[in-house]
């Protein structure tokens, strides 16, 4: 499976903060925005991913991550010229998807709890579209589902008014190839976008859209404001403080796929031992790498 991060857009929502940096690459506590979703990709066992971001931002992120082989990844950059909606990333990267499936992640969307990874693994061949459901307290701002009384997806809406559930749409899709397709063919929206929305709302009319609700247990932020940037920020440290590990960690990720190996680790560790990022790493080379 093919993975992209969407790391596009004017980030006007957090101007001034994004005038001159992407909000991808803003921090959610100690790491780069962008480490978080592209974690979770890791996680799912998925090694070659593409950044799709904006031209002005694009060199920043080459800078950060370059072609990914210390992670054992394979990343590739390709260029959003305008912010023009979620699915645009699909047709963006229509030739590195060739025929694979793929794995579109918002890069700025924070995932984490109990078997994520596990779950997320076990997605990476989809027939049809595999998205998430996740409960909030107000759904007005994300694409939301309904579901029937048997649990299966009625409907799907982008930013309702008036939202017919609380179940939010994460920013994290499943596809078989048939996505680039439907992206294809859609229309923009009122606001202008080609909505993800859109694609998924094509999935359930050919009966090929599976909903999986995330439990309770799983936390997922996004960054859109800079309150949420803010409670990000403080969710990460709580945990990584009172845990003594760390979440959205690029490196331990790859390292407990077992995509890299100790030498490969402490390879990354040393040049970050003066921020106690390295030293974290460092010392997980003492621990088993059990995912
Ligand atoms: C996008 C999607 C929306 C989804 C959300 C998750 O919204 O359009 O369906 O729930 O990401 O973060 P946007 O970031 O464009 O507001």
């Amino acid at each position: 499976m093919r993975g992209i991060v969407l790391a596009g857009g004017t980030g006007s929502r957090l101007w001034p903060l994004t005038r001159a940096v992407c909000k991808q690459l803003l921090p959610v506590f100690d790491k780069p925005m962008v480490y978080y979703p592209l974690t979770t990709l890791i996680m799912a066992g998925i090694r070659e991913i593409l950044i799709v971001t904006s031209p002005d931002a694009l060199p920043a992120f080459r800078h950060l991550l370059g072609d990914g082989s210390q992670l054992g990844l394979r990343l590739e950059y390709a260029v959003q010229p305008r912010p023009e909606g979620v699915a645009q990333a699909l047709l963006v990267g229509e030739s590195f998807i060739g025929d694979e499936p793929v794995a579109l992640i918002l890069g700025d969307n924070v995932f984490h709890g109990v078997g994520l990874g596990e779950q997320l693994s076990s997605h990476t061949d989809p027939k049809g579209g595999r998205i998430f459901a996740h409960r909030v307290a107000d759904s007005r701002e994300y694409g939301v589902v309904e579901f029937d009384g048997d649990g299966r997806a009625l409907s799907l809406e982008e930013k309702p008014r008036h939202p017919r559930s609380p179940f939010a749409i994460p920013g994290l899709y499943f596809y078989d190839n048939q996505a680039v397709e439907i992206a294809r063919a859609i229309r923009p929206s009122d606001r202008g976008e080609l909505e993800i929305t859109a694609v998924n709302t094509e999935y359930l009319r050919l009966g090929q859209l599976e909903v999986t609700v995330l439990e309770r247990g799983v936390a997922w932020l996004d960054t859109g404001t800079v309150q949420a940037m803010a409670a990000a920020s403080e969710f990460v440290r709580v945990i990584e403080e009172r845990q003594g590990l760390k979440i959205g960690c690029v490196e331990e990720a790859a390292w407990r796929r077992g995509f890299i190996d100790d030498e490969q680790l402490r390879a990354l560790a040393e040049p970050l031992v003066h921020s106690g990022y390295g030293r974290y790493l460092m010392e997980l080379l003492g621990t088993r790498p059990a995912r």
